[in-house]
């Protein structure tokens, strides 16, 4: 099929690639022309693994292509996938100017009936909006556009993966066409028949659900497990607090808890709290969604709560350990909110390490990834060519994220350059019987 993506971030970039993979003819639209430069030019905006190769394969075979110009593109496609951002406003709710305004834009490109698909993450009746735009715009007369929403569940530094190998795939529509015409875009995933670009040979054998609803209740699957899956973060991050005041290990409670097949034992890792581009803001505009049809989302605004105070937790454990904090240089492996991204978006570590510096502390990084977007928002940290010049005088180090790389340090090396050989482990991740039979001083989370 011949498809138009509009937006190249996360989103509207694996997707588009994705879809161009599994046999479609894809153009990605965006109106940032510097990233439609760069992307011609063969070059990446960001880090997802696998995603370079696919782009490049995919250019290269003809069926991905990059542009500005949304009306051509649009108007040579059958389907448009609306992949724009929709980033918080001040009071917490999605700003949906971007979905309305390439909306508009789709409204004068109907040469022939189409189906303009919302996968951006959208208030529940945003496809109602939609709808009527498309109508009114496009002259008022019978629509020739049908609208679906198909919700992403994307995770970043996986997302390639979960492209390929989804639980589900969730498509709310109103009539039979847009879900013939979805069931035909998902086919090859639907029925196994892709080359798998993680996995070579690819064992999965398991095939994804298709879940058709209606509209209105497929944008809400998209808000209700996001905050679910915050909601499960910040459950285990308050188990945590009372684990500390005990003398428990939240480790411990996790894997029990965890067993249970009515829990699960995902999303059940305490630490220094969720962060990225999609909990924290999709919780804060569930809970305004919640507020404006009459409903007090109180359960969701503690979710919220006990994620923030997550950072002043680990503040608190530093005073605590290091006395004062002022003119203190504390070392930070891992900025990225989390693990195989460079995307520090409401990065826990980014959050503390505004804090710290509040507090008057020099700040020192190491981050596989995403140390030029961390310097490029606080130009004082000094970044490390490695985990041990980061550390080097520190007299505190804090695992923020969990990197795998960094459980194969030298921490007897790791010993020799810092000041101090104190550990904040913000994740509870590092070897805590090899550091601590090392000398270190170990503090971690809940434990
Ligand atoms: C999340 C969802 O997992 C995806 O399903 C969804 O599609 C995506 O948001 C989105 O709405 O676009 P993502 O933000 O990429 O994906 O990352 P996650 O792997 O969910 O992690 C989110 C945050 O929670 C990270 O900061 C991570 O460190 C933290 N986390 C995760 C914990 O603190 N504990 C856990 O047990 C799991």
């Amino acid at each position: 099929m011949n498809i138009c993506v509009i937006g190249t971030g996360y989103v509207g970039l694996v997707t588009g690639s994705c879809l161009a993979d599994v046999g479609h003819r894809v153009i990605c639209i965006d109106n940032d022309e510097g990233k439609i430069r760069t992307l011609n030019a063969g070059q990446m905006p960001i880090y997802e693994p696998y995603l370079e190769d696919l782009v490049r394969e995919n250019r290269t075979d003809g069926n991905l292509s990059f542009s500005t110009d949304l009306a051509r593109g649009a108007k040579d496609s059958e389907v448009v996938f609306i992949c724009v951002g929709t980033p918080p406003l001040e009071n917490g709710e999605a700003d949906l100017s971007f979905v309305e305004k390439v909306t508009r834009e789709v409204s004068t490109t109907a040469d022939f009936p189409k189906l303009v698909v919302e996968k951006s993450t959208v208030p529940v009746q945003t496809g109602e909006h939609i709808s009527r735009t498309l109508k009114i715009y496009s002259g008022g007369k019978k629509s020739r556009f049908d609208v679906a929403s198909n919700p992403e569940f994307l995770r970043e530094g996986s997302a390639v993966l979960d492209f390929f190998h989804p639980e589900r795939i969730v498509i709310g529509v109103d009539n039979p066409r847009a879900e013939d015409v979805l069931r035909e875009i998902y086919r090859p995933i639907l029925e196994g028949r892709f080359r798998c670009p993680v996995h070579s040979p690819c064992s999965s054998a398991t095939r994804p659900l298709f879940l058709v609803t209606d509209l209105k209740s497929a944008e809400l699957i998209k808000h209700a497990s996001n905050s679910y899956l915050a909601m499960k973060i910040s459950f285990i991050n308050a188990i945590a607090e009372v684990c500390e005041r005990v003398g428990a290990d939240v480790e411990k409670v996790a894997e029990g808890m965890g067993l249970d097949p009515r829990i699960g034992k995902e999303f059940l890792k305490a630490g220094l709290g969720f962060g990225g581009f999609c909990f924290p803001k999709d919780l804060q505009a569930f809970v305004r969604i919640a507020e404006k049809c009459g409903y007090d989302f109180a359960l969701l605004r503690e979710v919220e709560k006990i994620n923030k105070a997550r950072i002043e937790t680990a503040v608190e454990k530093l005073k605590k350990n290091l006395w004062v904090l002022r003119d203190k240089t504390i070392a930070f492996l891992g900025l990225a909110f989390k693990p195989q991204t460079d995307d520090i978006r409401f990065a826990p570590a980014m959050e503390l390490i505004r804090r710290l510096r509040l507090e008057g502390c020099h700040i020192r990084a190491f981050d596989p990834r995403a140390m030029k977007k961390a310097s490029a928002e606080i130009p004082e940290i000094f970044c490390g060519r490695d985990a041990y010049e980061a550390a080097e005088g520190a007299e505190a180090l804090v695992l923020a994220t969990e990197w795998p790389e960094f459980l194969d340090l030298d921490w007897t090396r790791m010993r020799g350059v810092m000041a101090r050989p104190f550990i904040l482990d913000g994740r509870n991740f590092l070897p805590q019987p090899l550091v601590t039979s090392l000398g270190f001083e170990y503090v971690g989370m809940g434990r």
